[in-house]
């Protein structure tokens, strides 16, 4: 396994040294290397350190630390906006801005999201995505001036660490991979791989912080409460149909 994807933690706390502007471009170089659907590259990305844009972000956020701190953000959009202009220039029609294209783009986006994460951490830096990039969309899509056809997707934030934090667990990966057709889990492999999450230091010590009986519940009543989820849900998809991503606007 590359180096990188084994000993990747996230970083949430960052010196205030600047990323050297050749290893930024190195950074972004890697981003727009990645495979796209086509080679159409249905992305953009978006540098910022706009603390209008890291404030949104910390909007509701459980650690907003890396998205204040960090020295740069990288704004990954979804983006048929610029390859539709091509086509209506050349005089044909574009059928670009749909639910199919955003599934398309956005996955766009977040293969070269992933290859800019790998890439800075090559140079030693930290990295951390940022999840309140989908509950901000219309806001961001504002402060950003994002025109039709394009959407936040994926926020990465860079910079030189200032911490090096444990590596964290992960499910064995005969949980996660499946061969010719899905395995359905049982309930007893439920409570076998969830184990040693449940019984860890750390576990008990977010149990007794939050008073609840059990972990799967600091992740339905904590971090993505119900009613959160929804009414984020909503807004995402009234953004969605702002930016013309679904077929039923007119
Ligand atoms: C889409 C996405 C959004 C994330 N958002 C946040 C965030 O807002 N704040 C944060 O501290 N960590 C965030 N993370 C980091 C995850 O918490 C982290 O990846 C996970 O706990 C696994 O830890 P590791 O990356 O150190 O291996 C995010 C990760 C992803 C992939």
């Amino acid at each position: 396994m590359l180096k990188e994807i084994a000993l990747h933690r996230s970083v949430r706390h960052f010196l205030s040294r600047e990323i050297a502007p050749e290893v930024l471009t190195d950074i972004l170089q890697a981003a727009t290397h990645a495979s796209t659907v086509g080679n159409m590259q249905l992305y953009s990305i978006i540098v910022t350190i706009d603390s209008r844009v890291r404030a949104e972000l910390s909007v509701g956020s459980l650690d907003e630390s890396a998205a204040m701190e960090a020295p740069v953000l990288l704004i990954f959009c979804a983006d048929v906006h610029r390859f539709s202009k091509w086509c209506r220039q050349r005089d044909t029609k574009p059928e670009y801005e749909n639910l199919m294209w955003y599934a398309h783009a956005t996955a766009d986006a977040l293969r070269a999201a992933e290859n800019a994460a790998l890439q800075a951490e090559s140079y030693g830096l930290g990295i951390c995505f940022i999840d309140t990039v989908l509950r901000s969309a219309d806001r961001l899509v504002e402060l950003l001036d994002l025109p039709q056809g394009v959407l936040p997707t994926a926020v990465l934030a860079l910079g030189h660490p200032a911490e090096e934090p444990p590596l964290s667990d992960r499910l064995p990966m005969e949980a996660i991979v499946h061969y010719d057709r899905y395995n359905r889990i049982t309930s007893a492999e439920i409570d076998e791989l969830w184990a040693e999450r449940e019984t860890s230091t750390q576990t008990m010590e977010l149990l007794n912080r939050y008073g609840v009986e059990n972990l799967a519940r600091i992740f339905t009543e904590y971090r993505y409460p119900a009613a959160e989820n929804l009414n984020s849900s909503k807004r995402y998809l009234a953004t969605l149909r702002e930016q013309g991503f679904l077929d039923d606007k007119e």
